[in-house]
Order: C-alpha cells, then structure tokens, then sequence
C-alpha cells in the first residue's frame, strides 16, 4: 500500500536523525559518490542495496537491460555529469542473468518499441553466434549472451567522446563489467573492464588531413 511507503519513509527519516543529527543537512550540502552505476532497471537489482551502498554514495543510472546507446541524451546527460562535475572513479555496467530484456531481445516476438531498444543485444547475439550456438541449454545461452552484452556495453562506453576526453586530460576512472545471479544474489567481476590505457588514438585522421581532402572534393565539382 503506497500509505505504508510514506510511513515507511518518516521512520527511516527519523531513525536517520537519531543516528546523526547532521545526517540531511550534510547530504544536502555535497553529493560526492566515488561510483556511477548503470544497471538494468530490473525491481531485483537496486544498485545501493546490493552493493551495501548509502545515500550518496553511488550515482545510478538504470534502463532496461543496461545498454550503452550513443544517442541517448539521458544516458549522455547523466555521464557527463558524473564524470566532470562529480569526478566519479569507477563506473560500473551491471547486468544480470536471467534478465528479461535479454530474453525479450531474442525470442523471435514482436513486443513494440522495446525491439528497437533491445537490438544491440541482437547485435552481440550475431557477433557471438558460434560461442553461443554451442552452449546446449537455453538458459545458460541468454547468460551467456547477457555477459557477453555487459562487456559490449563497457567497450561501447568506453568509447563515448567523454569517457576518451577524459582519459587524454589524465583522468584515471575505470569502468567495470559486472554480473548479478539472481540466484544467490552475488556479484562478479567480468574483468571486461576498461580504463585509460584503451584511449584511442586518432592521429591518423588529424585535421590537416581533412581539410586537404574537403579541397580535393570541392576542386572537383
Ligand atoms: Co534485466
């Protein structure tokens, strides 16, 4: 009952303050998480309980089957943030097995808008298709291709103009790939993970190179 949510949340408020006095007015000073978070949005996987983290502690961002789309403002929005206003140094992709975005991806169903969202899943799926068609067992296939997604989602975050801006000004966050077992409730470490030693290097297409090859186009019309 939503009743019982509120009179939940003055108890917590109350415990909170007998604890610490200055609890909520620390809190509401300065938010200085070490961590972002980016997780399904799955009601089983809540980023702070999991992880044994308090308010203000981790920044969270959550979609479904926590996928990395380069187009996505609110994704963009929240990185950015985190990253140089925050100074988060630890990103972490959590996914989970027997999530029901990774099923949905490759049931073969039509579902709506949400087969357009899940087609990066479709996209490992693809990449992955000799490892994955040998594994017999269906469950242990979409678990298989939800671990191979998270390191996908790392390396697809990894390279985000703000994450390799970043990394050239000398920043030394990480980003992790972890996976959660709804069965026994652990986390672990994919050790996908990526940090400023994956910087790209674009020299190759400096903007001398450019402009010569715009005057080439243009001397040729
Ligand atoms: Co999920």
């Amino acid at each position: 009952m939503l009743k019982d949510l509120l009179a939940h949340n003055r108890n917590w408020a109350a415990e909170r303050e007998a604890e610490d006095p200055d609890y909520f007015k620390r809190l509401s000073q300065l938010q200085k998480p070490e961590y972002l978070w980016i997780g399904c949005s799955d009601s089983r996987v809540p980023a702070n309980v999991i992880t044994g983290l308090e308010p203000g502690e981790v920044f969270v961002h959550r979609n479904v089957a926590n996928l990395i789309h380069r187009g996505d403002l609110n994704l963009l929005s929240v990185l950015e943030f985190a990253v140089e206003s925050l100074g988060v140094q630890h990103i972490i992709v959590c996914g989970h097995h027997g999530c029901g975005g990774v099923r949905a991806a490759m049931d073969g169903d039509r579902h709506g808008i949400i087969d357009h969202w899940l087609q990066p899943i479709r996209d490992v799926a693809e990449h992955n298709i000799h490892s994955l068609e040998h594994l017999a067992d269906q469950t242990e296939r979409l678990d298989s291709l939800c671990e191979l997604s998270i390191a996908a989602q790392v390396e697809s975050l990894a390279r985000t103009p703000i994450i390799q801006s970043a990394w050239r000004r000398g920043n030394r966050l990480k980003i992790h790939g972890w996976v959660y077992s709804l069965n026994d409730g652990l986390l672990h470490d994919l050790g996908c993970g990526r940090s400023s030693i994956h910087r790209e290097k674009h020299r190759r297409f400096g903007t001398h190179q450019l402009k010569s090859h715009s005057h080439q186009h243009h001397s040729a019309h």
